[in-house]
């Protein structure tokens, strides 16, 4: 039977690569004034390379998220995904989000497989890549059950799948661990570096936690408070597989940690007492 299965895009190496330019978004308040919530963003994003996006909240960070994912317009300026206009939701583009936003009424398998139905793909040939993906994340077994019946951590693990389904070249994720306990958000975060090392896609992941940016990032963009700028590119060098349990020690990473935090200090974003 499987010699009858068409072997879905081989995702190794195939990170896209991503094009800012110029990019603003301006919403209309309830008041009908202008708000400009992100404001000439420039910014390219090497294939395969992992980008986190930290900033205060209300920075303009989910929205840039939105305009990468095709889910809102840009007021001006362009996104441009392996030589494609962005313009409305591309099946190279995964996005994971706080909440795992899973259908309860179906199963893990079936929410996994919600995208490949949706554009009416070959069911058939994606399933066994669903099983595997569950495998991949440590939830083996699981796909008869129902999201109700997992945790909060084993939720976004499916999530995270629904996600990777089409292996997409660009993953974006807004806050992913947020909600998580911080034993979970801990395992997540190694697990997630684990997961791209394997699959090299691009990855824009969006925190407020400096922490886990500059341990799973190759660069660290700072936004500034609205209007959404970038303050800072840092790139990140520090070798992988980085561990979690002992990176606290280490020099370069708690460098990067404080060159983070004297700009949110300088903004007052962060105010020692
Ligand atoms: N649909 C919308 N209509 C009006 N204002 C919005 C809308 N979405 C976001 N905003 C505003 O844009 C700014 C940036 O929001 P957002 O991108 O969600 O920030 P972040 O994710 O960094 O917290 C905020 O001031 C927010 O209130
Ligand atoms: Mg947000």
């Amino acid at each position: 039977m499987n010699a009858t299965v068409q072997p879905v895009n081989a995702s190794t190496g195939t990170g896209a690569a991503v094009n800012i330019d110029s990019l603003s978004k301006v919403y209309k308040t309830r008041e009908d004034d202008d708000l400009l919530a992100l404001d000439r963003i420039d910014v390219q994003f090497e294939p395969g390379s992992f980008v986190a996006v930290v900033g205060p909240s209300g920075c303009g960070k989910s929205t840039l998220l939105s305009l990468m994912a095709g889910l809102t317009d840009a007021t001006t300026g362009a996104i441009v995904i392996d030589g494609e206009g962005v313009s409305k939701p591309h099946p190279k583009v995964g996005v994971v989000f706080q909440s795992d936003l899973l259908l309860y009424w179906r199963t893990v398998l079936d929410n996994i497989l919600l995208p490949i139905e949706i554009k009416k793909l070959d069911l058939a040939r994606y399933r066994s890549r669903a099983e595997e993906l569950l495998a991949q994340v440590g939830l083996e077994g699981f796909g008869n059950k129902f999201p109700s019946e997992l945790s909060g951590g084993m939720r976004q693990r499916v999530a995270i799948c629904r996600a990777l389904i089409q292996e997409p070249g660009l993953l974006l994720m807004d806050e992913p661990f947020g909600a998580l306990d911080a034993l979970t958000r801990e395992q997540m975060i190694m697990d997630l570096q684990a997961m791209w090392l394997r699959v090299r896609n691009t990855v824009l992941f969006i925190t407020h936690g400096i922490d886990e940016a500059v341990f799973l990032a190759d660069r660290v963009l700072v936004m500034s408070p609205r209007p959404g700028r970038i303050d800072l590119d840092l790139k990140i060098d520090m070798p992988r597989p980085r561990q979690w349990g002992n990176v606290h020690e280490n020099k370069a990473y708690n460098g990067y940690v404080r060159q983070i935090r004297e700009i949110f200090e300088a903004k007052g974003i962060l105010v020692a007492h």
